[in-house]
């Protein structure tokens, strides 16, 4: 019997089809071709996004036809062993993919405690080395400030005055960088620092609103506090919105967090469809959370502003923090 792709000729058949022409072909005379048509279809599967309910029900209705046409118990049970057979070596690729996204997970969470490692160097060389630095320039005018002629003195206190902002900015920088308040306190202290900071700046209310306390593991909340980093700066810089607003709260095991703004909006869906990636600002806040087991959801609407919302499963975090802390 000529199956249906060939009947077909080049157009590749309907994967439905395909697929219960290869099952039939497997119940019917077994045999490792088949089980590689199986396979094949695995990678179709994945390369055409169907989902394992997808694949589940299919499964389940090509069973229930050949049970239907199967006759005694013998060809039951054989008929069961070889969809198992079938649908175990179609999964394969499943697996294997699954795999690789976990080891992807691993390898991006080893990446972000590098870069933190690193933004944590960095913090620390603008706050000390620069700082440092800072007051040899104090002490050299200092010197220089002595043998000037008293009419040059004023200039020279600007001057002073001058390097105590940079001096005092740079020590802001280098906190916001990366907070000791983070470690010492944890994230939501950390946030809130880091808005008054935001909010300074910008010259923009930053509302905080917080209904949960307790620490979490550091991992997670130096992802938090980056995540929530990236999305007041995004709300500065592309919504310009007059408000912001940070809301934090538990829903039985989900830690929530919303960071929404009142500005410009956007267009999620366009910016997604079209692979038009401006910056890596949303993809590194989807990665972050991915990695340690959370989502972001983001609702943003042409001049109505947005919100982002991100849901992260507490019961590992916090059994994990209780052990670890
Ligand atoms: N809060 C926001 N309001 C308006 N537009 C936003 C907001 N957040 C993100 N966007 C849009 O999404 C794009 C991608 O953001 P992001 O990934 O953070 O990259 P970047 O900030 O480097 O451009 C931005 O360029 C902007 O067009
Ligand atoms: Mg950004």
């Amino acid at each position: 019997m000529k199956t249906a792709a060939k009947r077909r000729g080049k157009t590749p058949a309907n994967f439905e089809e395909e697929y219960r022409s290869a099952f039939g072909e497997y119940t019917r005379s077994g045999g490792e071709a088949a089980l590689g048509r199986a396979y094949e279809l695995g990678r179709r599967a994945i390369t055409e996004k169907k989902s394992f309910m997808e694949i589940a029900f299919m499964h389940h209705q090509a069973i229930y036809g050949m049970l239907a046409e199967a006759q005694g118990a013998a060809q039951h049970q054989e008929l069961l062993k070889a969809a198992g057979d079938f649908l175990a070596e179609m999964l394969s690729p499943y697996e294997m993919a699954h795999r690789g996204v976990q080891d992807a997970i691993a390898a991006l969470r080893h990446l972000n405690e590098t870069l933190e490692e690193e933004i944590k160097r960095i913090a620390y060389a603008v706050h000390d080395e620069a700082g440092q630095l800072l007051v040899a320039v104090h002490l050299a005018l200092a010197d220089v400030a002595r043998e000037l002629p008293e009419r040059h003195k004023e200039q020279m206190g600007r001057v002073e005055e001058l390097l105590n902002q940079v001096e005092k900015q740079l020590r802001r920088y280098s906190h916001e960088l990366r907070p000791t308040v983070l470690d010492d306190l944890g994230w939501i202290p950390a946030i809130r620092f880091l808005a008054e900071g935001v909010s300074k700046r910008a010259n923009l209310p930053i509302h905080i609103k917080v209904a949960f306390a307790g620490r979490l593991p550091s991992t997670t909340e130096v992802a938090l506090y980056r995540v929530v980093q990236e999305a007041l700066t995004n709300a500065v810089k592309h919504a310009k919105a007059g408000n912001i607003w940070v809301r934090a709260w538990r829903d039985e095991f989900v830690l929530c967090c919303s960071i929404r703004d009142d500005g410009a909006g956007f267009d999620v869906r366009a910016l997604q469809a079209t692979g038009c990636r401006k910056g890596l600002g949303l993809i590194g806040m989807q990665e972050r959370l991915s990695a340690i087991g959370g989502t972001v959801r983001i609702e943003s609407h042409r001049g109505r502003g947005t919100e982002l919302l991100i849901r992260l499963p507490l019961e590992d975090a916090y059994a994990n923090s209780r052990g670890a802390r």
